[in-house]
């Protein structure tokens, strides 16, 4: 079964939550709530998640809030009937092209595999549509089918290309994801722009893990979004892309700086972690910081006394640890302002 952080995302923050951890513990203690406002995969509040703590969750991206509802809230399920389901699926077979076949078949995935992977999306869609699962058992599924193709996909862990060469044929098998919904009591997930949460929610901690980059993640990952959301929109271009224009993140242009501040400005909270590397001016055009360090330091000094925390980034390359200069950063204020 597959855990929440067994999935491939650019700048997870898998590797450094003891580093995370460790700052909290020494820094504030106890707390009541903590806000993960640009939760992508949601590994960071799913760490500090308990039964009697409140779990704020939140992305821009339609799969991953799917993502952290099948993994992170707390509605009911039936695991057997899901096993039962995913067995079915796994025991298919079907020829008829699909929507999902027709766009990234022999691309992203072996025509016969990608076949099966719309034939199963489409289930998913008929099986709640006919009342046979509840809203978490979809949202379980298409997280259980999000995580299973990843494992196949043929690419580099994300979808801004595919590999070309010949597709093996790698029998596709879904697996699901392990859940548990009892320490999901008072967890909230959202779906929303983080400059317009921000006004309507309060917590203890606010961590902060916006996109560094130009690099948009609605690119990285529209094949996910879109067979997520399924609405079958037409795809353009050699990646097969739909228009995204609506979940493009405004932390990738040029105006970062603006809604950033707007974002510290508005929060209701007694301590802020932020993640931003430091890239800076190091990397190529597209890995450039969108956020000066003394663009964050004038928004985060209007709130209070800023710390910074850093610890080596290590690259693992060819099975050995290679160490460059990239230093993953926490930012930290004990708000009084
Ligand atoms: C660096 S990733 C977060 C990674 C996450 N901490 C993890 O460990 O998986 C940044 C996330 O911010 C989301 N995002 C970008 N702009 C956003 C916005 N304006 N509001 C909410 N989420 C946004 C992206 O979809 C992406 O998932």
């Amino acid at each position: 079964m597959f855990k929440i952080s067994q999935r491939r995302y650019l700048g997870n923050k898998n590797s450094i939550l003891p580093f995370i951890d460790n700052i909290i513990k020494n820094e504030i203690g106890h707390f009541n709530s903590f806000c993960d406002i640009f939760s992508g995969t949601g590994v960071v509040g799913n760490y500090f998640n308990k039964k009697d703590n409140k779990i704020i969750f939140n992305d821009l991206l339609y799969h991953n809030f799917v993502s952290i509802n099948a993994f992170l809230n707390q509605d009911n399920f039936n695991q057997d009937k899901l096993l039962k389901i995913i067995n079915d699926f796994n025991n298919l077979s079907t020829e008829k092209e699909n929507y999902f076949s027709n766009n990234f078949g022999d691309k992203y995935f072996s025509k016969k595999n990608a076949i099966k992977i719309g034939f199963i999306r489409e289930e998913i869609r008929n099986l709640f549509i006919e009342d046979k699962i509840n809203l978490k058992e979809k949202f379980i599924l298409l997280t259980s089918l999000n995580y299973s193709i990843d494992r196949i996909a043929n690419t580099v862990g994300h979808y801004d290309a595919y590999i070309k060469k010949d597709l093996k044929d790698l029998n596709f098998k879904m697996k699901l994801i392990s859940t548990n919904t009892e320490k999901n009591i008072n967890n909230r997930i959202y779906n929303k722009d983080a400059n317009l949460l921000i006004r309507d929610i309060e917590c203890d901690i606010l961590y902060l893990d916006p996109p560094y980059n130009s690099r948009q993640y609605s690119d990285a990952y529209h094949l996910l979004e879109n067979l997520s959301l399924w609405q079958k929109p037409e795809v353009f271009g050699v990646a097969k892309k739909f228009d995204r224009s609506k979940i493009k993140s405004e932390y990738c242009k040029v105006n970062a700086s603006i809604l950033f501040d707007d974002l510290i400005q508005n929060a209701k909270c007694k301590y802020i972690l932020l993640s931003y590397n430091n890239m800076g001016s190091n990397g190529n055009g597209r890995s450039n910081a969108k956020i000066s360090d003394k663009q964050i330091m004038k928004s985060l000094s209007k709130r209070g006394k800023v710390k910074v925390f850093e610890q080596d980034y290590k690259e693992f390359n060819t099975g050995k640890e290679k160490r460059n200069d990239n230093k993953e950063r926490i930012f930290f204020v004990k708000v009084t302002k």
